[in-house]
Parts: C-alpha cells; sequence; structure tokens
C-alpha cells in the first residue's frame, strides 16, 4: 500500500465525527449519560487503543462504569496471544448474557485482537448471539460510525475484514490521570515470528509521521506526564515504511530535545533491528531511561531459526554487550518463551544458560501455546506439558535468583524515582519507579505522588525494592 493511502483522510475523520454527534444527539433527551463499560486485556498496545476507544465513548457522550450490568453499551478490548487470554474472554462474554437479559437494549462489543479471528468470529456469530458489534483493530477509528449502524439498524455489525490497516491522527484520547502515559509510534508487524498470532490481527507495519509524535509526546509533557512510553511491535522498525530517511533513532533524538522533566522508554525492540546506534543515541539523550527491553524467546539456535526470528545466540549476546558498554549500569528486561514444539531439554536449558549469562533484572516468561492459523501450532509437539512445567520452574529458579540478587546491590545506594501512585504495603505505601522502570516501594505521604525525588533503597526482595525519600 502506498503511504499517502495508509493516512485516513481528513474528511474520513470528520465523518466519523459526525456519527459521534449523531449518537450523542440520540441520548440527549436522557437526564444522564449514558454508561460504558470498557474492559482491556493484553498488551499496552491494546491499552493505548482503549484509551482511544475511551475517547471516541466521550466525545459520543458516554460517561463510564465498572460495572457491566448498569452499562449502556459494554466493550470487551481483547487479546488474542495465549489460548488462556482467550478462554477469559469467551467467559467473560458468557456472563454478559445476564445482563444483557436484565437489560435487552445493552449493547454488546466486542474488539482487539481475538476481534479479528476468523474462527473467534464464527464462533461469535454462531453462539453468542447477544454481541452486537464485532471490529477489529484495523477498524478502530471506525468505531462511531460502527455503534451508530448498530443503534440504527438494530443489526449486528461485523467490521473484521483482513486490513493492511491505516494511521488515523487526531483521535480523542482518555489518558489515565497520573504520571505514565503511552503514545503508539507505530501499528502492526510485518515479523511473522512463527509462534505469533500478532501480524495476522494487527495488520502490517506503519509507522506515524514524525511530527504528529513529536507533537504528542511535546503535549503529553506539557501537560505534566513525567514517564511516557513509546510503543510499537518492533520499534526498530519505525520509520522503514516512511518517504523520507527517517529511523527509530531519528525520532528518539527529537523527542529527546523536548525540554521538561520527563523519561521516555519504548518497548518492544526485536533484536535483529537493534543497532549500536540505537544504543549510542540513548547513551547521548537527556530524557531516555537507561533501560532496554529487548526480547530474545529462546537461548538455542535451532529453535531461534525455527521460531524465525533472525538472529542467532551470539548476535543476542554481541548487542547485549554493546549495549552494556555504552551504558553501563542498563537494566536489561526480555520476554522468553519456554517449550516451542520440538524444542528438547537440552535447548530449554540453552535459554535457562542464557539468563544466567546475561542477568537480566526482570524476565516475562511464557509457556509455548499454540495459536490456530500459525506455522508453529502446525509443528509436531512432542513434549508433555509435564516436562515443559519442569523446564519453566527451572527457568523461574534461575531468573528470580538473579533479580533478587540484582536488587540486593540497591540496598544502601541513593537513586532517583518517580513517584507514581500508591502501594498497598501499609509500611510503604508509594509506588515509585527508577530510571531503569524498578519498582521501588516508598515511606512517604500522598503530597509526593507526581513527583522526581532521591531515595536511599533500604531493602528488597525478588520483585521490588524498599527506601525512603532523603
Ligand atoms: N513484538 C514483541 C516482540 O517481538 O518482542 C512481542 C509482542 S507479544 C505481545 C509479547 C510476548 O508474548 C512475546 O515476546 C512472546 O514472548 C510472547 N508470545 C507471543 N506468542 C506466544 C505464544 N504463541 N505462546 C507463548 N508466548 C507467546
Ligand atoms: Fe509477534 Fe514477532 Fe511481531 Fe513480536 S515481532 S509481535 S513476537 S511476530
Ligand atoms: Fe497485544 Fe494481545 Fe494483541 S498482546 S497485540 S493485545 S494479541
Amino acid at each position: 500500500m502506498e503511504r499517502k493511502d495508509i493516512l485516513v483522510p481528513e474528511e474520513e475523520l470528520n465523518r466519523q465525527r459526525d456519527f459521534q454527534t449523531k449518537i450523542k444527539d440520540q441520548f440527549a433527551a436522557r437526564q444522564a449519560h449514558p454508561l460504558a463499560c470498557l474492559e482491556t486485556f493484553g498488551c499496552q498496545q491494546n491499552v493505548a487503543d482503549g484509551q482511544r476507544l475511551m475517547g471516541m465513548l466521550e466525545a459520543c457522550g458516554f460517561a463510564f462504569t465498572g460495572e457491566p450490568r448498569e452499562a449502556d453499551l459494554v466493550i470487551l478490548n481483547t487479546c488474542a496471544i495465549r489460548e488462556h487470554a482467550e478462554q477469559r474472554v469467551f467467559g467473560n462474554l458468557g456472563i454478559l448474557t445476564h445482563s444483557k437479559r436484565e437489560n435487552p437494549e445493552q449493547v454488546i462489543a466486542l474488539c482487539g485482537c481475538m476481534a479479528q479471528e476468523e474462527r473467534v468470529t464464527r464462533r461469535v456469530r454462531e453462539s453468542y448471539r447477544h454481541v452486537d458489534l464485532v471490529f477489529g483493530p484495523q477498524a478502530l477509528w471506525k468505531f462511531p460510525e460502527l455503534l451508530w449502524q448498530v443503534y440504527e439498524t438494530k443489526k449486528r455489525v461485523f467490521s473484521v475484514a483482513d486490513e493492511h490497516g491505516t494511521i488515523a491522527e487526531g483521535i480523542p484520547v482518555v489518558r489515565e490521570r497520573g504520571v505514565k502515559a503511552w503514545v503508539s509510534i507505530m501499528y502492526g508487524c510485518n515479523n511473522f515470528c512463527s509462534y505469533c498470532i500478532v501480524p495476522y490481527v494487527r495488520g502490517r507495519e506503519r509507522s506515524r509521521e514524525p511530527a504528529a509524535v513529536l507533537e504528542e509526546v511535546r503535549q503529553l509533557v506539557e501537560a505534566g506526564y513525567k514517564d511516557i512510553t513509546l510503543l510499537g511491535q518492533n520499534v526498530n522498525s519505525y520509520g522503514n515504511d516512511l518517504d523520507a530517511d527517517y529511523h527509530f533513532p531519528d525520532l528518539l533524538a527529537d523527542i529527546d530535545r523536548i525540554p521538561g522533566d520527563y523519561w521516555v522508554r519504548f518497548m518492544s525492540s526485536h533484536p535483529k533491528d537493534a543497532t549500536p546506534r540505537l544504543f549510542d543515541v540513548m547513551a547521548a539523550s537527556r530524557h531516555v531511561a537507561r533501560q532496554l527491553h529487548l526480547p530474545f524467546q529462546s537461548g538455542n539456535n535451532r529453535v531461534l531459526q525455527a521460531m524465525n526470528r533472525r538472529y542467532t545466540r551470539e548476535k543476542y549476546l554481541d548487542l547485549i554487550r554493546c549495549a552494556r558498554e555504552a551504558m553501563p549500569g542498563l537494566v536489561l528486561t526480555s520476554d522468553v518463551i519456554i517449550g516451542f514444539p520440538g524444542e528438547t531439554e537440552a535447548e530449554a536449558m540453552d535459554t535457562v544458560s542464557l539468563v544466567d549469562e546475561v542477568g537480566f533484572d526482570a524476565l516475562f516468561t511464557f509457556i509455548f501455546s499454540p495459536r490456530p492459523g500459525t506455522k508453529a501450532a502446525e509443528l509436531p509437539d512432542p513434549a508433555s506439558r509435564e516436562e515443559k512445567q519442569k523446564w519453566f520452574d527451572r527457568l523461574l529458579e534461575v531468573q528470580n535468583a538473579r533479580s533478587a540478587a540484582l536488587h540486593a546491590a540497591y540496598v544502601g545506594k541513593t537513586v532517583r524515582v518517580l513517584v507514581d501512585g500508591e502501594s498497598e504495603d501499609e509500611d510503604y505505601p508509594l509506588s515509585s519507579r527508577t530510571e531503569g522502570n524498578r519498582l521501588v516501594r516508598l515511606r512517604g505521604d500522598q503530597s509526593l505522588i507526581g513527583q522526581f525525588l532521591e531515595v536511599r533503597i533500604t531493602g528488597s526482595n525478588t520483585w521490588a525494592l524498599y527506601g525512603e525519600p532523603l
């Protein structure tokens, strides 16, 4: 698709705004706002989409509730990454038959990554007849029009065509209050890792124009957001589809020039496209956090090849070396899959040994879950669940020991943190983050929320640090 066809034209966006007005007018005779209940599952990309949905809902006149029973509109914004995520959504959909029975006027919508899977939409069409509206991530910007169609036709609406995907700027966003904000810099994925459903449900890679991203970050900083995360399935391929020769390190360097007191982070970074230039730009920046989420998935070269990751264990270790040379003290996190089809115990232990060798600050660990439609779901998978669980437990043991030791090394040190909210711990009632995004539970009162502080670390465990403001 040509670049000019990727940007949704202003007239189209205005049409959507007209639908927002129509929906608002429809509820105008009511005393109170109609209520929407939105539940988002999955990754930050989906959370960011949920915030755009809330923006459009607000423009349609809706207020929000967490209680599906009192809602005029219930939306499940779903995730398809693992089977368990899907089962939860089907469970929730089942429960919604009750609220619909009590209130037949209630509209129920399913969106997000699951909604883009043919297998899922077929099941919803046939067995979940109380669902009125189904739309995939590529149709998100058309939500006002789709919702209007439901109200006007009183028929079920499905917008789930397998699309390349577009970019719609200027959609309103309702953000969480506080200091953290998400900014999608690109959408979709072209990588087709053999286990992963994302490229099938989120369309092809498309980068927002640099000026649009820069303006959004500038506005967020001006509005007081202090911890901004740039999102993309692989931010390192940002810019490949732009007309200009402009790439992720260029964007980071330009963002860094925005004045203010804030940190900027990004995720995820694919090792096949991470470069020394990226690390140099990070190292030279004022605002880019010295933190890198660089998913490696497996420490074994045969498995990496079967996963279609397009790098080797050696290349990954070289990258880590290079990143640490550029940024001593860099905080490193990663994603790992155990039990890819055909993986042997020895291959899984290569993953464990890589974890031990690198010493990640934290790890997001998953047991392989077959996703229908992906290549890996077709492969023979002889290892039993029990065996995989044993390898997984070994991985956790090694990682937990690493995290605990790395955290213990903070004790006695003074670090800068951003206080981002309250914690459930009575003795340490505040929650804060270091530049490397490590959780620090803090003593202190609520007036500190939203501030950068120097704190002394007084304790630690595998998952958190404990501290006191200086
Ligand atoms: N785009 C990101 C990347 O490549 O690093 C990852 C996106 S995915 C939302 C987050 C993580 O889920 C992946 O890094 C992978 O570890 C895990 N994942 C993806 N598909 C999976 C599957 N079929 N089974 C288990 N884990 C999976
Ligand atoms: Fe999935 Fe790979 Fe794309 Fe990440 S890069 S979203 S793991 S296909
Ligand atoms: Fe994210 Fe889940 Fe979709 S992890 S991209 S919401 S499949």
